[in-house]
């Protein structure tokens, strides 16, 4: 199984994606500070993955704190976890990691500061063996939508890169060819980062699940020829109404789906549902730098001087979703009242 991140000797490992395909190499963070950084840099990208190693650099940051009192401890933990929350802001799944961290410090207070940064330490290492426990349910679940013979689009990778393992849309597609399922994989590149080019091929490739890649201009040419049997993308926040934000351009696949007449589903965990904003027009989206767009690897494709917008997500209305694949099952309209009852009994 790809490890996307582990803890190892008190360093956080994780898998460098932005050198992937061309080389696997790791990147070893020993500071909440480090951690930050390669949220920020994308080493580490995809929602689940982006909690997961938030609780871990959390972790990182108790050890290193030298305070007496519970109340210096939890201040200093503070202060760090509002730095490692302003390392990407669409992806709900870092306040989701960070947040869950502070609760067990202060559920903990009482316990002397060594025992704490051990249950801090605990606590992560525990977000890492759920979150594949979670993918691997909802991959059951989801594998039921898809039937034997069909092509699978996906957009960007929502896969064991972009979670702790197994994947979340990618898990759906691994636990259907677990089944025994005859499917194929279309990959959108997923311009401008290429994570759909870059990092679906790559694992799906590892794991001997055919993969085609095309660009993402192409998708609606396949889908008017009926070669396409249903879309399953990830998600980095979910509104209330079912509203959802993933990476730029899932948007436009999941009109070109309804127009098409080609189910739509987003596979997240319920930790993605964010019911605290009624609608998708509450997500904060983050804006990347333009040289993504007017370069390509350092070379440029664009006047020099040219301005580009670079929006790294979009938000689909929920009109255009036909489920949400959760590991608590399959959730079908009308989702401000499915997804409130989903996340109500999950905690
Ligand atoms: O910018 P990224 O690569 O972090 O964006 C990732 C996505 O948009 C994924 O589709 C999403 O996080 C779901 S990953 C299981």
């Amino acid at each position: 199984m790809i490890k996307t991140i582990e803890y190892v000797d008190g360093v956080v490992r994780m898998i460098d994606q932005t050198r992937l395909p061309a080389e696997k190499k790791f990147v070893d963070c020993r500071t909440i500070e480090e951690v930050g950084q390669a949220i920020k840099t994308m080493i580490i990208r995809g929602a689940p993955a982006i909690g997961v190693a938030a609780a871990m650099g959390v972790s990182l940051g108790a050890d290193s704190i030298e305070a007496a009192s519970y109340d210096d401890f939890y201040r200093i933990l503070e202060e760090k976890c509002d730095r490692l929350g302003e390392s990407r802001p669409t992806a709900v799944n870092l306040a989701w990691g960070i947040n869950r961290m502070k609760k067990v410090a202060q559920q903990n207070k009482d316990l002397p500061i060594g025992e704490l940064k051990s249950k801090l330490r605990e606590e992560a290492l525990s977000i890492i063996t759920e979150d594949i426990s979670t993918n691997q349910m909802m991959g059951q679940h989801g594998q039921t939508l898809v039937k034997d013979g069909s092509v699978i689009l996906t957009h960007c990778n929502a896969g064991a890169l972009a979670t702790a393992g197994f994947g979340t849309a990618l898990g759906v597609v691994r636990a259907a060819a677990n089944a025994g399922k005859d499917i194929k994989v279309l990959a959108n590149e997923t311009r401008p980062f290429l994570q759909g080019a870059r990092l679906t091929t790559w694992e799906l490739k590892e794991d001997g699940i055919p993969v085609k890649l095309i660009t993402d201009n192409m998708c609606g040419f396949f889908m008017n020829k009926q070669e396409i049997d249903l879309v399953v993308v990830g998600a980095d926040r979910i509104a209330a109404n079912g509203d959802v934000a993933n990476k730029i351009g899932t948007y436009m696949v999941a009109v070109l789906a309804k127009e098409n007449g080609i189910p739509f589903y987003v596979a997240a965990p319920i930790s993605t549902v964010d019911i605290s904003l009624s609608n998708g027009d509450q997500i904060e989206i983050e804006e990347r730098s333009s040289n993504e767009i007017t370069e390509f690897r350092g070379v440029p494709i664009a006047p020099d001087g040219v301005e580009a917008f670079n929006p790294g997500f979009d938000v689909t209305p929920a009109k255009y979703l036909s489920a949400i694949i959760t590991e608590a099952g399959i959730i079908r309209p009308p989702f401000n009242k499915n997804l409130n009852s989903a996340v109500n009994s999950d905690v």
